[in-house]
């Protein structure tokens, strides 16, 4: 069944969103990536059918024109993966209200956007998935994180609504949370300076998250068989927080 289903991943040049379009690629979606970033290493990754738009999710013009692609590329559209995001770290005292707007406007806005311009295709397919990436700080609550995990935890709200606003319509919303996982961005950021070491020390799981390990609760998440599954956000982090 995989193979008539079409997903949309967002920040699908690397990190998570590229690992996530070349795992339901390899079980037989139909996959379609936007980044504002270049995509080729995703398509030679994710192969055959891909389709990769460059497009900003904070752009409703560029996000409406990036759907319309993927329905002249693939037909349809399933699945939306709201993966793009940043997370930067700063003390709360210096957050500028600039910081905090580019935060809330990639990590909330962009979702929000995203997911308003597919959901005419999901209704029209009476079926559908909304998966919104968002992350264990939403049950951890870092200190240096507090743009971000409000932005996260805005997402789980929205996760919960939506859920609500759709289920009727065949189609589930949910959250997959990651703990600190290491992609290139991390490695730069918070998994610098002994980062990925402070955080797999407060895993039960002792070693550090790859991106290969959120893609079974994707596909979970994906699979037919999860319609009665929704409104949930499933935290995938070595057990750093227990909920
Ligand atoms: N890596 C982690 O440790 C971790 C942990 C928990 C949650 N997450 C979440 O997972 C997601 C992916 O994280 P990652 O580590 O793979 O990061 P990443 O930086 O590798 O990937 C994010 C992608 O989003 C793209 N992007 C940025 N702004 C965009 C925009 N305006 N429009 C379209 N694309 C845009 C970037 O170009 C990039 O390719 C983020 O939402 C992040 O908050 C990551």
């Amino acid at each position: 069944m995989g193979s008539e289903r079409v997903a949309l991943v967002t920040g699908a040049a690397g990190g998570l969103g590229q690992e996530f379009c070349v795992a339901l690629a390899e079980r037989g979606y139909r996959v379609a990536g936007l980044d504002v970033a270049d995509l080729t290493e995703t398509g030679e990754r994710a192969g055959g059918s891909f389709l990769g738009i460059q497009a900003d999710v904070t752009d409703r013009t560029a996000v409406a024109a990036a759907v319309e692609a993927v329905i002249g590329h693939h037909g349809h559209l399933h699945i939306v993966v709201n993966n793009a995001g940043i997370y930067p770290a700063m003390p709360f005292e210096e957050t500028t209200i600039e910081d905090w707007r580019r935060v809330m406007r990639l990590n909330l806005e962009g979702p929000f956007i995203v997911t308003q311009a597919a959901l005419p295709h999901l209704r029209a397919a009476g079926w559908g998935r909304v998966v919104n990436i968002v992350s264990a700080v939403v049950f951890l609550g870092p200190p240096d994180m507090v743009a971000y995990t409000t932005s996260k935890a805005g997402l789980v709200g929205f996760t919960r609504a939506l859920a609500g606003a759709v289920g009727e319509d065949g189609i589930t919303v949910n959250a997959i949370a990651p703990g600190l996982t290491s992609t290139a961005t991390a490695a730069r950021t918070v998994g610098a300076d002994g980062g990925f070491e402070r955080v797999r020390d407060l895993q039960v799981i002792p070693r550090v998250e790859a991106p290969g390990d959120l893609v079974s609760t994707l596909a979970y998440v994906c699979d037919e068989g999860s319609g009665f599954l929704t409104g949930q956000t499933i935290n995938v982090d070595g057990g750093s927080a227990m909920h």
